[in-house]
Formats: structure tokens, C-alpha cells, sequence
């Protein structure tokens, strides 16, 4: 459209005002003070009242209902940990009750984005630093939620659901959690925690930017110096805390390292070794 607007009469006073003869001399113009003061005016105004409705809506987005429920969460290269202001932790999904909700928001390891489209939010999650955003869950359904800033070779996989269900659902499912907590065997508690590895670890024998984990355990393992290791409790454990060391052959030094406590960490090994 734009494109029409400027190329029809560009062409037109091309033709127009084409030189018609040898001596043909184009016209001397001083300025026109009139228009001057018009092309400015015009512009200042314009310009002033997006700035003061910028200013009004940016005030909304960043001042936080005093009944916002609070939930924190905690990017990382490849996922959304979330944890409820009861405490119930949970990766890749996250229930809130109806209406508004504000998150604080941190970073495991580099710069990602917390995106929700249907709410038309976003924003920034930073290593280091606590940032938040708000919007008002009004209707209750499941959202999608996209990482939106390029953080890895897996960020297309950052992915999480909301879901917003009413306060009686959400008293329901803090009930449910808090019982699941409890009697979880290691292999479930593992699983829940490995919902971060799976980015880059695939459960299906296919390599992605990191070695399967279906079958791993107490195979062996080609290392990037040539030596060959069986991947026992002692190597899965200290790979996943320092996995810079004992490098894999094929794979590059990609993996950032976890602090899991102990506890977690046999969680962890306790799944892999479920993964036959
Ligand atoms: Cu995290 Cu893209």
C-alpha cells in the first residue's frame, strides 16, 4: 500500500516535471515558512500524545494488583521451573487460580524470555537479577507459554502450559500436590526433576544436543579423549554436577552444570536407571 502511495506520484512528477528542452532550467525555491511550521507542529503533537498514553499503559503493565498470586520462576536452558506460593514445584506447567497473577522471574544460566501470547506479555528473565511481570488471568483455559529470546540450539523446545483453572480447582490441586509430594518413589521424583534434561536428552534412543538417556546407564560410554567408561551411579553423579569433565565424543560442551542436592541427585540416577 505504502509502496503505491510513493511510487504512482514519484512516477507521475518524473514524467511531469521532466526537462522538456536544452536549456530548460528547474525552478529557484527559497523555503515556505508556513509549511515548515506545519510539518513540525503536526509531528510534536502527534509524538506528545503517543508519550502520554506510552506513559499510561506502561504504568498499568508494571503496577501490580495487591491481590496478585505470586508465583516464582526459575528459567533454564530448556525449560520453566515454577514454584507456587505454597511451594509446590513444578516444570513445564503451572496451574494459577482466575485473575491476576504476577511472576518473579530469574535465570539459571543466560538470558531467556517469558512469553505468554494470549495475555499479550513478556518479558525478559535475567541470570543474577529478579524480574517480574503481571497480567490478569481472567478466563480460565490452558495458555501457551514460549520462551521468546534465542538461548541455545534448544530453545524452539522451551515450552510451558498454564493453566488457569477456579479457586476451588486450584484449592483442589494444591491438596493433590502436597499428597503426591509425599509419596513419590525415587524414579517419579526423578522424573519430575529430569523434565529439565530432556531439551537436550532424548527418552527415545534418538541423539539431540545431548546423548539419549534410554539406556544409558551401565553403558559404555565413548569419551572425547578416546578412553572408553562405563556410565555407573559414581560417573551419571559426578557428570551431572561437573559435566565440562569427561566430555562425550560427538557432543559438544554445551551442558550447563546442576547443583542438585544429594537427595535429588540419586532421584535423578534412580530415573535414568529406569530408562531401559
Ligand atoms: Cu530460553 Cu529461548
Amino acid at each position: 500500500m505504502i509502496f503505491v502511495i510513493v511510487f504512482v506520484p514519484l512516477l507521475y512528477f518524473v514524467f511531469k516535471y521532466r526537462r522538456t528542452s536544452e536549456n530548460h532550467t528547474g525552478a529557484y525555491i527559497e523555503g515556505n515558512t508556513g509549511l515548515e511550521i506545519m510539518w513540525t507542529a503536526i509531528p510534536v503533537v502527534i509524538i506528545v500524545l503517543l508519550g502520554v498514553q506510552t506513559w499510561a499503559l506502561f504504568n498499568e503493565y508494571r503496577s501490580v494488583p495487591a491481590n496478585a498470586h505470586e508465583v516464582k520462576v526459575e528459567a533454564y536452558q530448556y525449560g520453566f521451573k515454577m514454584v507456587s506460593p505454597e511451594g509446590i514445584e513444578t516444570d513445564g506447567e503451572f496451574t494459577v487460580p482466575a485473575g491476576p497473577v504476577k511472576l518473579n522471574m530469574t535465570s539459571r544460566d543466560v538470558i531467556h524470555d517469558f512469553a505468554v501470547p494470549a495475555f499479550r506479555v513478556r518479558e525478559d528473565t535475567v541470570p543474577g537479577r529478579w524480574t517480574y511481570m503481571w497480567f490478569n488471568a481472567s478466563k480460565e483455559g490452558t495458555y501457551q507459554v514460549y520462551c521468546a529470546e534465542l538461548c541455545g540450539p534448544g530453545h524452539s523446545l522451551m515450552l510451558a502450559k498454564l493453566n488457569v483453572v477456579s479457586k476451588a480447582q486450584y484449592a483442589k490441586w494444591v491438596e493433590e500436590n502436597k499428597m503426591k509430594a509425599q509419596t513419590m518413589t525415587p524414579v517419579e521424583r526423578g522424573e519430575k526433576l529430569a523434565k529439565q534434561c530432556i531439551g537436550c536428552h532424548s527418552l527415545d534412543g534418538s541423539p539431540a544436543a545431548g546423548p539419549t538417556l534410554k539406556g544409558l546407564f551401565n553403558s559404555d560410554t565413548k569419551l572425547a579423549d578416546g578412553s572408553v567408561v562405563k556410565t555407573d551411579v559414581a560417573f551419571l553423579k559426578k557428570k551431572i554436577k561437573a559435566p565440562k569433565n569427561n566430555l562425550v565424543d560427538g557432543y559438544p560442551p554445551m551442558m550447563p552444570p546442576y547443583s542438585f542436592t544429594d537427595d535429588e541427585l540419586n532421584a535423578v540416577v534412580e530415573y535414568i536407571k529406569s530408562l531401559k
